[in-house]
């Protein structure tokens, strides 16, 4: 086994995470701070989003400069004792690598957007305008509005997959793909542990541009729906390891929203493009078609478990990335369950999947305090761009103010965002300053130093089940069989490798459920909730046991 599929890895928000400067916003320094407190959660590979030089119309993921360090995170000194002192802790630094697009800072566009003749001009996706000077095509961008911005120096369109700001590069030009695998290698030699590379379905066009038939009322179509996951995009994904990562012990976890996961022996394993991949299903089961905010098509627990249970099954002769939360995603339990549940008991269930589940889990910054989505009322208060498009999208298609805003409320990414709350002092312990965004309300309840004295805290969960995968490292590479398959509700499967057998239970709904399994004696490893009845569980339980062998 390679060392990434034995441990766990930690999503990192910079920005949010930790400030040592009194900026209001966090930094690579503030990273390594907490490198013991990371450790005590089994992490052993931490996942930068982007630190390097940009405009920040999207956090960062609109990139200037790939080999550089933005100054609002600190500088390349502090990037690289980061990444020896973490080295030092059996910790290895994953950096994000936005190669879609760049920024429209970056000196790559600001060249190529002169004229059509210069050495760059074919870099990024240029097109003439419609007879009638509109736009190439219909296609709306991620973040909302036109995938196309008129360029007046070039007298062209050119295409961006997400804000008018970040242009998508042109993959068919060699040079733009050689260039880009520089950029990679620049970090493989720093000793860096991976890459998760972003929105990385979109970096293949289909040879002829169409309009779409409109999906909303700005009478314009998703540009995912008409370029994601084009024919002869897994060649360039090929090409990228074969350039960058291949022969060197680092992993690859590719974001590939538009991947089924029928599709995914194709892209993931030895043949494959990458080591693992974010598969999205379970996560967007409220998005199946279009992710239009006001539109969320209803789903039950049922499809949650098909969902989880499709990705183990095509990835048996793989690897998998257990997640169920990211900077684009509600917090998990807002996602999964009803304002009623019982928050500690709902992230803890959902926190065993994520470390007893075959696969590599990803924890995001805040999961492991089992953090809620914020209740700000008022638009402004939000950063997200994306927010911002879906709140602008919401009003042109009719509906009011408070509509708008009670999706946004439900979906933005700033949920995920908001600071991480480390005590109850000033701006929970994150800034000296004014943070970049709002503190979560209820931060005194759910900072660190609280959940840390507190042996039934969400926090208290995730160590020990640390603390489990430590005990127990066969865990990583037992083989997975789901048990109470056709139960609604309840996730069961059983971890077996030599003579250890390892049945977990998840009740997901928040009712209690009994249930038929033919137990032939255990020990229990780890208990939800006070004290597991054989053949109950409460609502959300989760346990974890040890079977006699027979
Ligand atoms: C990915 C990132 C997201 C970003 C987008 C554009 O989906 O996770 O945060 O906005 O790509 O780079």
């Amino acid at each position: 086994m390679r060392w990434w599929q034995k441990t766990v890895v930690y999503e990192c928000y910079p920005r949010s995470f930790l400030d040592t400067r009194g900026q209001g916003t966090g930094t690579i320094e503030g990273i390594r701070q907490k490198l013991d407190y990371l450790s005590s959660l089994g992490t052993g590979a931490i996942w930068i989003t982007p630190v390097y030089v940009s405009p920040m119309v999207d956090n960062g993921y609109d990139i200037a400069d790939y080999c550089a360090i933005d100054p609002l995170f600190g500088t390349m000194e502090d990037m690289d004792k980061l990444i020896s002192d973490a080295r030092d802790r059996g910790i290895r630094i994953v950096m994000d690598l936005v190669f879609n697009h760049t920024s429209d800072q970056h000196p790559w566009f600001l060249e190529s957007r002169k004229n059509r003749e210069n050495p760059r001009s074919n870099w990024y996706i240029w097109r003439d305008a419609k007879v009638d000077g509109s736009a190439p095509t219909n296609w709306r961008g991620i973040f909302g509005g036109s995938a196309w911005t008129w360029c007046e120096e070039r007298g062209q369109y050119y295409l961006h997959t997400f804000a008018k700001e970040q242009p998508d590069l042109n993959w068919e030009e060699p040079e733009v793909r050689k260039a880009l695998y520089q950029c990679a290698k620049f970090w493989v030699d720093k000793g860096i542990g991976g890459f998760r590379i972003d929105a990385i379905t979109y970096i293949k066009k289909p040879e002829v541009f169409l309009d779409g038939t409109p999906d909303a009322e700005d009478g314009l179509v998703s540009v995912h729906n008409m370029t994601a996951n084009t024919p002869g995009i897994l060649d360039f994904l090929h090409e990228f390891r074969e350039h960058t990562v291949m022969g060197t012990d680092l992993f690859t976890v590719g974001e590939a929203n538009g991947v089924s996961a029928e599709e995914l022996p194709e892209w993931v394993g030895e043949d494959g493009g990458f080591d693992m991949l974010f598969e999205f299903s379970h996560v967007n089961l409220e998005f199946k078609k279009n992710e239009i905010w006001t539109r969320p098509d209803p789903w039950t627990i049922t499809e949650l478990k098909e969902a989880l249970r499709n990705s183990q099954n095509h990835t048996r002769d793989a690897w998998y990335p257990v997640f169920f939360e990211n900077h684009d995603k509600p917090r998990c339990v807002d996602h999964f369950f009803s304002d009623k549940a019982n928050r500690t008991a709902a992230a803890k269930a959902i926190g065993t999947i994520l470390y007893t589940m075959r696969g590599t889990p990803f924890l995001y910054q805040g999961q492991e305090l089992g953090m809620n989505r914020v209740h700000w009322d008022n638009i402004e208060m939000y950063n997200d761009i994306s927010s911002l498009g879906q709140y602008e999208l919401a009003l042109k298609e009719g509906k009011n103010k408070e509509e708008a805003l009670a999706a946004v409320h439900r979906f933005s990414r700033d949920n995920a965002r908001v600071p991480m709350p480390w005590n109850s002092e000033k701006n929970a312990g994150f800034t000296e300053g004014v943070p970049w965004l709002k503190t979560h309300e209820d931060a005194e309840q759910l900072c660190v130093q609280q959940q840390l004295n507190d042996p039934d805290s969400v926090l208290s969960w995730y160590r020990t089940l640390a603390e489990l995968r430590r005990s127990h490292t066969s865990l990583a590479e037992s083989s997975y069989e789901e048990v109470l398959a056709e139960d609604e509700d309840i996730l069961g499967y059983l971890r077996e490798i030599g003579e250890e057998q390892i049945l977990v239970l998840v009740n997901l709904s928040e009712k209690e459920k009994t249930y038929k399994f033919d137990e032939p004696g255990y020990t229990i490893l780890l208990e939800s909730c006070k004290k597991h009845s054989p053949g109950i569980l409460h609502p959300l339980e989760a346990v974890v046991l040890c079977l006699k062998m027979r």
